[in-house]
């Protein structure tokens, strides 16, 4: 068996990797390879063998041990020729670097760019098992990707922390937070910080309506607010800030400066001092939180599973309290979104945020 990391880290790989490992070798004494660096690895034929050694003591660690990039895309790799960045199908080498190596079947740790992959491979004929990770939580096919509750309490520990400031100071402090094409990550931190005003790339809002929200406060005796805006929001009619291109990556538009954006028109149609805090990476990073590892852990032990049972084509997913299966095809080209009328948007409304969409 072979088990990579593609995309974007995030809290709780090890914890699958480990899980992977572990279950391969119980079951029926499997050897377990390691690919390093996600595809990249898996085109260029690197691999290191997990012995138990070799995943002993990863269990609580951030980030991945195997490496990953969400750059290389088999079907469509990023090459240097003649000082041009130019684009070659070398998914043959995959299949290649797996037969020689003896592996059987390939567990692929990822998103839905990964999990794209996963897929095209699956239809190719490679033996390929997915498990949906993502801080973002927009896998379709699955109620929640690991990763996700971890990035949330670190935002919400910024929310907690901003909050003192802003009353102090009497000051409307704007956190952005991730979330490309959803809101996940912003609703969960605001709904757990007391956030004032949340903005997700799924409720497009209306600046006067976030003007109205703080100068409501105001009137009301409030005289800081806390908006948590995701990377991916937009006013309506407007679109994402994109902060940088990258280039050789699949999707290689990065989102980064509605913080920014939103500080600079609320301080100047509303007079109050403002101040933006952008939490980047560090929502990717760190331990993973109980939570996480165990859900990580059960995907890992499930996928192995599928895997040593030669069902593949598949990715674990949770549905309810249980860890099942999906089709690969089940899980791809479209995302898990905020649902608008949900009860998750419901409950923040009903507890007084706005989503700056009111009126
Ligand atoms: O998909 C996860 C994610 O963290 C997004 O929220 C974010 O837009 C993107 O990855 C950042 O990617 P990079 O690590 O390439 O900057």
């Amino acid at each position: 068996m072979a088990v990579l990391t593609g995309g974007g880290d995030c809290p709780g790989l090890n914890a699958v990797i480990r899980a992977v490992a572990l279950t391969a070798a119980a079951g029926q004494g499997c050897r377990v390879l390691g690919i390093e660096d996600g595809f990249a690895g898996l085109v260029e034929g690197r691999c290191r063998e997990l012995t138990r050694q070799e995943v002993s003591g990863i269990l609580d660690r951030g980030g991945t041990v195997l490496g990953t990039t969400n750059r290389e895309n088999p079907f469509h790799y990023p090459l240097r020729e003649d000082g041009k960045l130019v684009y070659r199908d070398l998914s043959d080498r995959v299949a290649r670097n797996l037969q020689q190596w003896g592996v059987e079947a390939l567990v692929v740790i990822g998103g839905d760019g990964s999990m794209n992959i996963a897929h095209e491979l699956s239809e190719k004929g490679v033996p390929v098992v997915g498990v949906p990770k993502t801080i973002d939580n927009d896998l379709a096919a699955t109620d929640l990707t690991f990763g996700f509750y971890t990035a949330v309490a670190t935002a919400t520990e910024a929310v907690d922390k901003l909050h003192t400031t802003a009353e102090s100071h009497h000051r409307v402090m704007v956190l952005e937070v991730m979330g490309r094409y959803t809101g996940w990550i912003a609703l969960a931190s605001g709904l757990a910080g007391g956030a004032d005003l949340v903005l997700i790339p799924e409720l497009p809002f209306t600046w006067e309506a976030v003007i109205r929200a703080i100068e409501a406060r105001r009137r009301a005796g409030k005289k800081y607010s806390i908006v948590v805006v995701a990377e991916g929001a937009a006013a309506r009619g407007e679109q994402p800030v994109v902060k940088r291109r990258v280039e050789g990556s699949e999707e290689p538009v990065r989102l980064g400066g509605i913080g920014e954006l939103v500080g600079s028109q609320v301080e100047r149609r509303t007079g109050l001092e403002t101040r933006v805090t952008v939490l980047g990476h560090v929502q990717r990073g760190g331990i993973p939180s109980a939570f996480d590892r165990i859900l990580a852990t059960r995907y890992g032990v499930a996928a192995a599973r599928l895997a040593l049972e030669g069902r593949f084509g598949q990715m674990v997913s949770l549905q309810g309290d249980a860890v099942g299966a999906v089709p690969l095809a089940a899980a791809v080209g479209r995302l898990r979104t905020v649902p608008p009328q949900g009860e998750l948007v419901a409950a923040a409304r009903a507890t007084g945020v706005s989503f700056g969409d009111e009126g």
